[in-house]
């Protein structure tokens, strides 16, 4: 969603400003903006257009064309008024003294509108944004305050989640920040301060960053950052260093992030799972769960959204096999309001790569109002959720860019087996073969999956003969079934082909209603043990004149090949780790099917990579 860009220093602000918001435009945005301030002219100059960053860029000669040393940048996914040059940031005051920008919602911007329009201030945008800027203005017009008890007095008016960034034409070497549930991150260059939504935009300038936390406001100057709580006390923000490589979050010669990122599994599973696995025993070492309290508890609740959740629905199959423990997985947005059973014996498992996604966090938050103790599987470092969390485990993925997840399902997936290898362990529902048998298989995976992303070319083959099909349908048992859900998402999010996933056995209940001459069937069937059962189900689509791409291990291609139109193989691993090898194929089916019909992959419509609003 919306990305925030900020700069002071001594260097031109806007080519540094476009450059981080080009950092940003994978988050998802229908249009950009910069404010710079001129120390020269004491005045803000504000650029803004609706479309793509390079609307904005070209209109400014790449940053050349403004003058400055202090800046905002914003990227903008509409919520409050349509995608247009006026709704977009950075939004004026009337008197064109404060610029802002802004992520998140103000949820009560109807009533300080009306407010302010009592008061004779003109509104020009539609958004709630706007309101910030001219309440800020109201309180330092009032010539009684300073800027920042100004913004001060405005943060404690305005209700809802903000990131902003504020700029004052009278304090030209300043920049103000200010973040209640909507991450933020404070940057220290070299004689500069940064501000940004996303490490991604500060990789090329600083990796020393802090995390601001909910109620803080910052001060960016180029000498330095002044950092206040909430009650306006000054406060020192642990400073971390990023080790995240410049160019993870760069296309390095591929077409399109989501490629990369497909081909870079392997090694993020090495860097997932190797570490955690010493002489193959699970070492969690980032995880403290005491005996006591693992004996003590009655069920493990999983929470995500999206591709998490369908980790979460294979960890339910796993888990509950693994530890004889009820395993419910719930969406998140549905979870906070289904007045859910959890209390202090239950574990919630929450899962999340970006660690921000606002369903997440409101159900993780409910989860600890509940009493549950709160265990994260989240990728990015000092995200919301990680510093929520009691426990976090960390996916060590590297930057995801395209907005469709990748490397991070898979990563979680591995981090979410080892989870239940240790608990395994720790509660005795596993015989130790059994687990060391799971445990030599997960550091197989990253070989293994090397060897299925090599034989890409047939499934773009496949993309090929089925890219112009209206509807998809995934089917699967088990962990198959969730493997589908994955499977059919990827598919429709960036190709725009509708598709549906059913439990296999399900499809007669209904939806073979809808298989005719020529349907579309991917099915999965790669658990052995409930291969002739597959095998049923794709003869009742072809008897229907369905066409089958079938996914099935390495030992049943043959078999596969007798009754379905196309056959991808997978190699053999331990049945609990099948969906590990098997998402890629299904990644690369929707990307060379996206491809093929021309659709805009790393940034599909409509879509956003950290879904900040609810
Ligand atoms: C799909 C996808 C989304 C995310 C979902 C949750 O490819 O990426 O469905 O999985 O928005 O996001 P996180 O994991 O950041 O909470």
């Amino acid at each position: 969603m919306c990305g925030i860009i900020g700069y002071a220093g001594s260097e031109q602000a806007a080519p540094i400003l476009l450059e981080g918001l080009g950092k940003l435009e994978y988050r998802g945005y229908d249009s950009a903006g910069v404010a710079v301030c001129s120390r020269r002219e004491r005045r803000l100059r504000v650029h803004k257009a609706k479309g793509w960053l390079h609307v904005l860029s070209d209109m400014l000669d790449g940053g050349a064309a403004v003058e400055g040393c202090v800046g905002v940048g914003h990227t903008r996914w509409a919520t409050h008024g349509a995608p247009s040059d006026i709704n977009s940031h950075p939004h004026l005051s009337r008197s064109g003294k404060i610029a802002v920008v802004h992520n998140g919602i103000i949820e009560n911007y109807g009533e300080l509108k009306a407010f302010l329009t009592d008061r004779g201030v003109p509104f020009a945008s539609e958004t709630d944004t706007e309101v910030v800027a001219q309440l800020v203005e109201y309180f330092y017009e009032d010539g009684r305050v300073d800027l920042l008890e100004a913004v001060s007095r405005c943060l404690r008016r305005i209700e809802g989640a903000y990131a902003l960034g504020i700029l004052c034409a009278d304090r030209p070497e300043e920049l103000i920040a200010a973040r209640k549930d909507s991450p933020l991150i404070l940057g220290y260059g070299d004689g500069c301060s940064f501000l940004a939504s996303d490490v991604t935009a500060l990789l090329r300038h600083t990796r020393r960053v802090a995390y601001m936390d909910d109620g803080d406001v910052a001060v960016l100057t180029k000498e330095g950052i002044r950092c206040y709580d909430y009650l306006m006390q000054p406060v020192v923000r642990e400073t971390v260093y990023v080790d995240w490589a410049v160019d993870a979050a760069e296309k390095g010669g591929y077409e399109h992030f989501m490629f990369k990122e497909i081909m870079e599994q392997p090694e993020a599973l090495r860097r997932a799972v190797f570490p955690r696995l010493k002489d193959g025993r699970v070492r969690l070492e980032d995880l403290s769960l005491s005996g006591s309290y693992l004996r003590g508890l009655r069920k493990l609740y999983i929470v995500a959204c999206g591709s998490s959740y369908h980790v979460g629905m294979v960890g339910k199959y796993n888990l509950e096999r693994m530890l004889r423990l009820p395993v419910e997985v719930a969406l998140a947005s549905e979870f906070r309001y289904m007045d859910p059973i959890v209390d202090e014996n239950t574990l919630v498992v929450v899962i999340s790569q970006s660690g921000e996604t606002l369903d997440t966090m409101a159900a993780l938050r409910e989860a600890r109002r509940l009493g549950a103790k709160i265990l994260s599987i989240v990728n990015v470092m000092g995200s919301s959720i990680a510093r929520e969390s009691d426990q976090v485990l960390y996916t060590w993925a590297g930057p995801e860019i395209a907005v469709a997840t990748t490397k991070a399902y898979s990563t979680q997936l591995a981090v979410l087996d080892l989870l239940g290898l240790h608990l395994a362990e720790a509660l005795g529902t596993m015989e130790e073969a059994e687990r060391d048998a799971m445990a030599a298989e997960l550091l197989a995976l990253p070989e293994k999956l090397e060897r299925v992303l090599a034989e890409r070319d047939a499934i773009q083959y496949c993309a090929s003969e089925y890219f112009n099909r209206g509807s998809v349908f995934y089917i699967g048992r088990n962990v198959d079934y969730a493997l589908a859900l994955e499977g059919s998402l990827k598919l429709k999010e960036i190709s725009y082909i509708h598709s549906e996933a059913y439990a296999s056995g399900e499809l007669k209940h209904g939806a073979i209603s809808l298989i005719e001459e020529g349907s579309l069937v991917v099915a999965l069937a790669t658990c052995g043990r409930l291969f002739d059962k597959a095998m049923s189900n794709i003869a009742e689509v072809r008897s229907r004149g369905g066409r089958v791409l079938a996914l099935a291990t390495e030992d049943r291609r043959e078999e596969m090949a007798k009754t379905a139109d196309n056959v991808v193989a997978i190699p053999n691993t331990h049945p609990l780790l099948l969906p590990s090898l098997g998402v890629a194929p299904l990644q690369l089916f929707a990307y060379y099917v996206a491809l093929m019909r021309g659709c805009d992959i790393d940034k599909p419509r409509n879509l956003a990579k950290s879904v900040t609003v609810e």
